[in-house]
């Protein structure tokens, strides 16, 4: 990348940091219109268009967290979703692929019948669920983590780790451990993405933290592939 297009990119990413900043006036209005389940997609499409988007929206952070259970953390795009089962936790600088789906339990499948007559109180036999709830068994994926496109997150998978890669079309069944590399199915490691010394660098500068602004004010050196020299080579404010 050249000098001047790098400079472009920085100018770019510093407008769209400024504008997230700011809440949409109309945020505590939209937010409680939001109760009104007709008109959720239509709120939502408006809340992402006053505040820049996934990556940046206060407004749409707040809604996810009080009416459906799911927490996104800065600039993680592609976990707003309804269909996200409440209890879900996201760090920040997260990518969800399209078609990711997220199952927090199974069929009691010990018992006599595993028929959801006799564990869904909705169907109205039982007064209450007799199986745990989604949200007694939450997922929790840390930060920079990549979630491949079809990807399928078992309930026996509880979390997922700072900066793992999940391949397309996964199956995963269990956790996933910080900056591995999985994927197939069921998911197995198909490599680390980073030395030992590297990752334990990497947990000292916890460069996830930060905002974009602070980031990019401290010279971040996100072009360069991940050495230890490279991280020995900058410090953030
Ligand atoms: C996981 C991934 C990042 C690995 O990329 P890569 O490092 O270039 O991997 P390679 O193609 O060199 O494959 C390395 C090995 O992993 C295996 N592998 C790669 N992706 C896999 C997947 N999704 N599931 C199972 N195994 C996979 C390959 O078969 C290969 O195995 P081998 O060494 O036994 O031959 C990539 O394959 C992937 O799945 N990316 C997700 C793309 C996506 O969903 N994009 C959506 C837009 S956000």
């Amino acid at each position: 990348m050249t000098e001047r297009n790098s400079e472009k990119v920085r100018e770019l990413a510093w407008a769209k940091a400024k504008q997230g900043v700011a809440e949409s006036r109309f945020s505590h209005c939209l937010y409680l219109l939001y109760a009104n389940r007709r008109l959720r997609p239509y709120i939502t499409r408006i809340v992402k268009r006053l505040e820049a988007g996934e990556f940046f929206s206060k407004t749409l952070r707040k809604i996810f967290k009080d009416y459906h259970q799911i927490t996104v953390g800065r600039y993680s795009y592609g976990c707003f979703r309804r269909s996200f089962p409440p209890g879900t936790t996201i760090g920040s600088y997260v990518s969800v692929a399209e078609d990711v789906t997220i199952l927090r339990r199974n069929h009691p499948y010990t018992r006599l019948t595993q028929h959801p007559f006799f564990y869904n109180h909705e169907l109205g036999l039982v007064e209450r669920d007799t199986i745990e709830l989604d949200s007694d068994n939450p997922l929790t994926v840390g930060s920079d983590v990549w979630i491949g496109r079809g990807t399928l997150i078992l309930p026996g998978c509880r979390t997922i780790g700072n900066g793992a890669i999940i391949g397309a079309n996964s199956v995963v069944t269990r956790d996933v451990p910080a900056f591995a590399i999985v994927g197939g199915n069921p998911a197995k490691k198909i490599r680390d993405r980073f030395d030992p010394e590297v990752v334990a660098e990497l947990n000292k500068l916890k460069w996830w933290e930060r905002s974009i602004e602070e980031l990019i004010a401290g010279d971040f050196p996100y072009l360069d592939d991940c050495n230890i020299k490279l991280l020995k080579s900058f410090t953030l404010s």
